[in-house]
């Protein structure tokens, strides 16, 4: 059975059972966390075994503070900037793994670096009474769709784990902006609640792309968040039998003949569809219709993250988006 407690009830709950290995979805300002104790080598393997990911996958190490960060990684004056400009909050950083880290190798799949961020509210507390990291993925299986909300998680996940923590619909809505700090170089690993805009200013250098040779966003398959109904993007004209992902005061020509329609942001606001997106594609991928049609979404500011969902969801499923022309994305001109 599992078990569902408001964040505010469930402190003491959730540290009992991360302490002796177990495995809880607790909350974060992005995406709820599947969380599990990062130097206990059976909590991660657990947390592999529910999600059914790929053991190759890293997962993200989840910290209290800087001084807990600085135990596992080695960060240089870049990395620590930057830290300290955006933790708590949606930014998560690839460093080199420091030889005396209790981490369990697990975690970081053979990767000599390690992905750690500061997450705020409920998972800070929890990971500052545990003393130890957690390792937390998106609390939903390998290739669906992350859980923004107590309930997704559940319908999701629910008999497979023991706890969730509900702390309502998660604020930023997106998973956080990877980054990887190397001496005098930033690389955009995955983008996200933190726009690469604001990492820029603070970095005062470019972020760069990954560069496809060094395998550096071992998780980034193209199919990551996927529907079971396929998904167009960029759609001006719906089709019949399809489900609208409307954004915007505008509408796509055949809108009302659409099964159903979900509006991301009416106003057009990118943070607000950022928060929304997840579940929206939860609720249109619904039995009996033909596809989802998603409307265009500015390639800006947070909607660099929203596209870049959008883009997995649409792609052929189990294909490294590396490996894909962009015309095999599904973008309609
Ligand atoms: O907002 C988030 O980041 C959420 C919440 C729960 O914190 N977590 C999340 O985790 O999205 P996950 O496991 O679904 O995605 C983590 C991504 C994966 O694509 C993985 O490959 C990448 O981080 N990653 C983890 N460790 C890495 C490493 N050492 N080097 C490069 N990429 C890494
Ligand atoms: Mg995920």
């Amino acid at each position: 059975m599992t078990r569902i407690i408001a964040a505010a009830k469930a402190l003491e709950a959730a540290l009992a059972l991360l302490d002796r290995g177990g495995v809880a979805a607790i909350p974060t300002e992005t995406v709820y966390g599947l969380a599990g104790d990062a130097t206990n080598g059976r909590a991660v393997a657990r947390i592999f075994e529910i999600k059914g990911r790929p053991q190759f996958n890293p997962l993200i190490c989840h910290v209290s503070d800087l001084a807990m960060a600085g135990q596992h990684a080695e960060f240089n004056g870049l990395a620590r900037k930057l830290a300290k400009a955006f933790w708590p909050g949606p930014l998560t950083l690839v460093l080199p793994r420091r030889g005396d880290s209790q981490v369990h190798p697990l975690v970081s799949a053979g990767h000599p670096t390690l992905a750690l961020r500061m997450p705020q509210g409920f998972g800070a507390q929890l990971i500052a009474r545990l003393g130890r990291p957690l390792a937390a993925p998106s609390a939903n299986t390998s290739g669906r769709i992350s859980a923004t909300s107590a309930q997704a998680v559940e319908r999701d996940l629910g008999g497979k784990i023991d706890l969730i923590v509900d702390a309502g619909p998660s604020p930023v809505g997106i998973e956080s902006t990877i980054v990887k700090v190397e001496p005098g170089a930033l690389y955009l690993l995955r983008p996200g609640g933190i726009t690469a805009e604001e990492i820029e200013a603070v970095a005062g250098m470019p972020l760069l792309p990954p560069d496809p040779h060094k395998k550096d966003a071992p998780g980034m398959l193209s199919s990551h968040y996927a529907p079971a109904a396929p998904l167009r993007m960029g759609v001006r004209a719906v089709r019949p039998e399809e489900a609208l992902l409307a954004f915007g005061p505008t509408r796509a020509a055949g809108a009302d003949g659409a099964k159903a329609t979900i509006n991301l942001s009416p106003e057009g606001d990118l943070r607000e569809a950022a928060v929304r997106l997840f579940a929206a594609l939860q609720e249109l991928d619904r039995p009996g219709i033909s596809g989802i049609a998603a409307e265009p979404i500015p390639k800006i500011g947070l909607g660099v993250a929203i596209n870049d969902r959008l883009k997995r969801a649409a792609a052929p499923r189990g294909i490294n988006a590396g490996d894909m022309p962009q015309s095999a994305i599904g973008y309609e001109q």
